[in-house]
């Protein structure tokens, strides 16, 4: 009998120094041995045993070609799995600012509508294009309001609503625009204000400037990492773009096959990866033999990511 590196799986590869990295931070979401399965026929075993910490105001990248269980595992943390989709084993577990654990997968009713969107938002996959077109941007952000804000007057959501535009850049006379009156960016600025609306502790994020062309995206990149210097929020930024999550992640963990390969500080998975499947990763982005990180961090717009004068951070690996 032959067993594949997946049968002998012994958890995700690491190394001392993310250790000492993880002792420093304090955890906001701890994953533990989730499994979904598809159940269909034949059952697709979309995320298999994946453990995760992401801590309090870390961007976590997570990378992996296309079907290897990225946003499956994003919905079975947030509890959006939909039949045929089951979560069979593992439980997510939010570490609440107020020193409460809340055991999400236990969540049920009332009480996992009130979490969802206030402890955990979510920018969906696609979701530029995922606004309701019939409705204002003013009535979606109400709508967030009115469901986890009872309370809040029409002054004040009204207040919220433009000082939200207003955090992620558009301007907030728009908000009686409807969503094909906005472009593709402006759309996605949109959503990202609707993810923030309530101040959430994590962000989720599912391929969310894939889309757009790349001045676009490195403007909502870097508004990204501005509001979460402002607001101290931790986010899981999920793409298949490997040098973007170089760029912008405090670590990344590489997905394979509904595993968890290997998780590490970005720069450890640059220039140290331990599985072979992150340097294959690494390899099959030729523009990340030069420098990284300073576009997205600094907006150096002149960084040449390829020039031959730099040292090879890549320590011969191809
Ligand atoms: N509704 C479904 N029924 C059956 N299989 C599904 C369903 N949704 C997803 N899958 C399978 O589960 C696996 C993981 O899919 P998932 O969408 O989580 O991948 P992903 O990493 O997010 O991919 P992408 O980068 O393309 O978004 C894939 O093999 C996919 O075909
Ligand atoms: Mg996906």
């Amino acid at each position: 009998m032959t067993t594949s590196p997946v049968d002998v799986w012994a958890g995700p590869l690491t190394t001392p120094d993310h250790a000492a990295y993880m002792a420093r931070q304090t955890p906001v979401l701890t994953a533990q041995h989730m499994s979904v399965v598809y159940q269909v026929t034949p059952p697709v075993e979309a995320v298999r045993d994946v453990s995760l910490v992401l801590n309090r105001g870390e961007i976590l990248g997570l990378a992996g070609e296309s079907g290897c269980g990225k946003t499956t595992l994003a919905y079975a943390i947030n509890r959006l799995l939909k039949p045929p989709a089951l979560l069979t084993s593992g439980e997510a577990t939010l570490h609440d600012h107020s020193g409460e654990d809340i055991d999400i997968t236990a969540l049920s009713g009332d009480h996992l509508r009130a979490f969802r969107w206030d402890k955990i938002s979510m920018v969906f996959q696609g979701a530029m294009n995922a606004l309701n077109p019939v409705i204002s941007v003013r009535a979606q952000l109400f709508d967030v309001f009115t469901t986890h804000r009872p309370d809040m007057g029409r002054a004040e959501k009204e207040q919220a609503a433009k000082d939200l535009l207003t955090l992620v850049g558009v301007d907030p006379d728009r908000l009686g625009s409807f969503a094909h009156e906005l472009s593709g960016g402006m759309r996605q600025r949109v959503m990202i204000a609707m993810a923030l609306a309530l101040r959430p502790q994590v962000m989720i994020m599912d391929e969310p400037t894939t889309a757009l062309d790349v001045v676009v995206q490195r403007g909502i990149l870097r508004e990204i990492m501005r509001l979460r210097e402002r607001f101290n929020f931790a986010v899981i930024f999920i793409t298949h773009d490997l040098p973007l999550l170089l760029e912008i992640s405090d670590r990344i963990a590489v997905m394979r096959e509904g595993r968890i390969v290997e998780v590490n500080t970005a720069k450890n998975i640059f220039e140290h990866p331990q599985h072979a499947y992150t340097k294959k990763l690494l390899s099959s982005f030729p523009s990340l033999l030069g420098e990284t990180g300073g576009f997205v961090r600094t907006g150096d717009e002149d960084l040449n990511p390829s020039s031959p004068d730099t040292d090879d951070p890549m320590g011969g690996i191809r």
